[in-house]
């Protein structure tokens, strides 16, 4: 039995506000981890902030003309109080830009510095010599040696979501001046990911196997599998941590390396010097709750650097979820298909229950799951007024009409023990959404109870007074049950039952001659209009020019379907290329290339290999004998050592599906499309 728990919620990068893929990717989640816990009495800090460096920051600055001090202030503010409005309650919500917190990496950085761990290696990167700085990543723009899209970025094509690096972009430009960078020598500091892997990684990672999610695990084995390579822990920028070494002037931290001692910052500005039995005493137990695409970072990158350091205690679980998608497509902040929390409470003032209430009802533990405004409403409509509201408001209104609400003396005629038992094993095992419908067994039950008891009837005959008394009695310390447990899903609604029944605490009983409040409803039903509106408002939304931002436990989308943005072409640019029908006749996985598949394509007059990153849609097996569309005539390159020629015309959906584009009909290999 650990002593105390350290719950940690993945920081929001501060270039942007939260919508509701975060709230179901970590926010809900950590926060009802945090509550169930409390309930339990358990001594539990719970720790979070926002990510305020990193390069989207600064891009985003310089497009808007602001600094990026300025773009956090603002984004900071806006995060915070959307959390608070939804009650998710950190005992602190701190910045990155904190002295505190730089001082805290530095610290750190310091202290892995002076053991020797990191490597020092000098490398050619990218330069612009009229802004004079070193390009990151995501400032080196050039054509996608994969889908061809000529604005892809150095680490990402953001059309056909490859991941790359800027050495393999086709003619790669500057985002700062649109200049050809040159190559320039820089030193960076390493941690060798390899040799910690080696002597700590793989055994700690496998004693995880019984007790992480298969999905972490799964993830998590794989990139161990493949075999770490040294990282780069810092990086020549003026935005970040600055890296408190001699020779390393003018450089700042990678993101990633300071971003999880942002935990440890915000338990120092929560415990102040208590501080340290929150990291360093092994009877702490450490729960790091994130989205899929934060997994490696605390899995492997952030446990190695704990590790390295030495002092510090490592993640029990990291129980991350998966994806939430809306309305069957991927949420995506550059389309603006999204439900931004700020933008729901205008909409839906006082109704975060409500949401909160949904979200966890398809919280995606365990796989991708769909927010729909439609399964919304039915879940408060048929949920939460007809259910829970209902059995309270009856509850309520029967106690007023024949006691005046006054408690009657009665017995105990049922009990919520079962379901109180199985809400609390689901929850510390992390089933959430199973922890939900045996939260709501509680409402149910008690509505059958109070259906078959029908003191309604019960009433009309003097000689059942003492059996409605019993029933009303009972009922109301069910409808106690669910304000407390709602303490865990539904804080404002465990509030209000406080009130209805007139009581300070869930800890006070409630005994024969207390007067309980007056009948009010909890919830409101949803109208079908409210809900129209919505998907109306979610359309348009995506039709005005969105703002761009990256996201938190919620990686962006790369596959929507993209706005005609590509400059006219004349009918000479247009013959130039040789777009003939294929067959593919043999299709193998790209070794070590996930997404890769090698395949031969009968062109009629010759035979053809192409790679292509649909290794993730479709098995080689399945394709052999698909025709295609095929662009014969685009210069061939190398990808994993493989010559590939030509690429496969992909048509891609709204949700990044791929489909083959073949003739409607079985046509000759090597036919023209023209
Ligand atoms: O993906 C993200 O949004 C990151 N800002 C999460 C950081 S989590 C932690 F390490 F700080
Ligand atoms: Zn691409």
């Amino acid at each position: 039995m650990p002593k105390r728990h350290l719950i940690t919620c993945a920081l929001p990068y501060a270039n942007g506000p939260v919508h509701i893929g975060h709230l179901a990717g970590c926010f809900l989640p950590s926060d009802i981890y945090n509550r169930y816990l409390r309930m339990q009495g358990k001594d539990v800090l719970f720790v979070c902030g926002t990510d305020e460096h990193g390069v989207p920051i600064t891009l985003k600055a310089k497009n808007e003309g602001k600094t990026p001090q300025q773009i956090v202030d603002e984004n900071h503010t806006i995060i915070a109080k959307g959390l608070k409005d939804f009650g998710i309650h950190f005992d602190t919500f701190s910045r990155t830009t904190h002295k505190l917190h730089h001082e805290t990496a530095q610290d750190f950085f310091k202290n892995l510095y002076d053991k020797g761990i990191f490597k020092e290696e000098v490398t050619q990167q990218f330069y612009d010599e009229d802004a004079k700085q070193f390009l990151a990543d995501r400032y080196i723009v050039g054509t996608c040696p994969n889908c061809s899209y000529d604005n892809a970025y150095g680490d990402q094509c953001e059309q056909c979501g490859r991941a790359s690096s800027p050495s393999e972009l086709i003619n790669p430009r500057s985002a700062l001046t649109g200049n050809s960078p040159i190559l320039k020598e820089t030193k960076n500091w390493y941690l060798p990911l390899d040799k910690i892997q080696e002597e700590f990684l793989n055994e700690w990672v496998t004693n995880k196997k019984s007790s992480w999610k298969s999905s972490v695990y799964g993830q998590c084995n794989s990139w161990l599998q493949e075999g770490l390579k040294p990282r780069a822990m810092t990086r020549d920028l003026d935005w970040g941590v600055p890296v408190p070494v001699k020779g390393a002037e003018g450089k700042v931290m990678y993101v990633w390396f300071d971003a999880p001692i942002g935990y440890i910052t915000a338990t120092k500005e929560a415990a102040g010097d208590d501080w340290a039995k929150w990291w360093k005493d092994s009877e702490t137990e450490l729960t790091h709750f994130l989205g899929k695409d934060n997994i490696v970072f605390h899995t492997i990158i952030f446990p190695a650097m704990l590790h390295a350091h030495g002092e510090f205690i490592l993640p029990t679980n990291v129980p991350a979820n998966e994806f939430l998608n809306l309305e069957g497509a991927k949420i995506s902040t550059s389309r603006n298909h999204a439900i931004w929390l700020h933008e729901y409470l205008e909409d839906f003032p006082g109704k975060t229950d409500e949401l909160r209430y949904a979200l966890t009802s398809i919280l995606p533990e365990t796989k991708d799951a769909d927010f729909t405004w439609k399964d919304y409403q039915a879940k408060i409509n048929n949920e939460l007024v007809a259910i829970l509201g209902n059995f309270i408001n009856r509850v309520i209104v029967l106690t007023n009409k024949y006691y005046d609400g006054i408690v009657p003396q009665g017995s105990l005629q049922q009990t919520t023990t079962e379901a109180k038992q199985k809400i609390e094993t689901a929850l510390g095992n992390f089933n959430q959404r199973q922890g939900l419908e045996y939260y709501m067994e509680i409402a149910r039950n008690g509505n059958k109870y109070l259906q078959d008891t029908e003191p309604w009837k019960l009433i009309k005959d003097e000689a059942n007074k003492q059996a409605v008394a019993d029933c009303l009695f009972t009922c109301i310390e069910i409808v106690k049950e669910i304000g407390n447990y709602a303490q865990i899903f539904l804080p404002n609604t465990s509030n209000n039952i406080l009130s209805l029944l007139n009581i300070s605490s869930y800890n006070d009983t409630i005994k024969a001659g207390h007067q309980i409040g007056s009948p009010v409803l909890l919830f409101q039903k949803v109208e079908d209009e409210t809900i129209e509106k919505q998907m109306e408002k979610l359309q348009k939304k995506e039709e005005v020019k969105p703002e761009s931002n990256a996201q938190n436990g919620q990686e962006e989308s790369s596959s929507s379907i993209e706005p005609l943005t590509k400059s006219e072409i004349t009918y000479d640019d247009f013959v130039k290329l040789d777009i003939r029908v294929g067959t593919i006749t043999a299709a193998e996985k790209v070794k070590k290339a996930d997404r890769l598949l090698n395949i031969t394509l009968d062109i009629g007059s010759e035979t053809r290999t192409v790679v292509s990153g649909i290794a993730e849609h479709f098995s080689p097996e399945e394709i052999v004998g698909q025709q295609v569309t095929y662009l014969a005539n685009l210069a061939p390159r190398k990808l994993k050592g493989i010559e590939s020629s030509g690429m496969i015309l992909m048509a891609e959906d709204a949700n990044g599906k791929l489909k083959f584009v073949a003739p409607n009909e079985s046509t000759d290999s090597g036919s023209v499309i023209a």
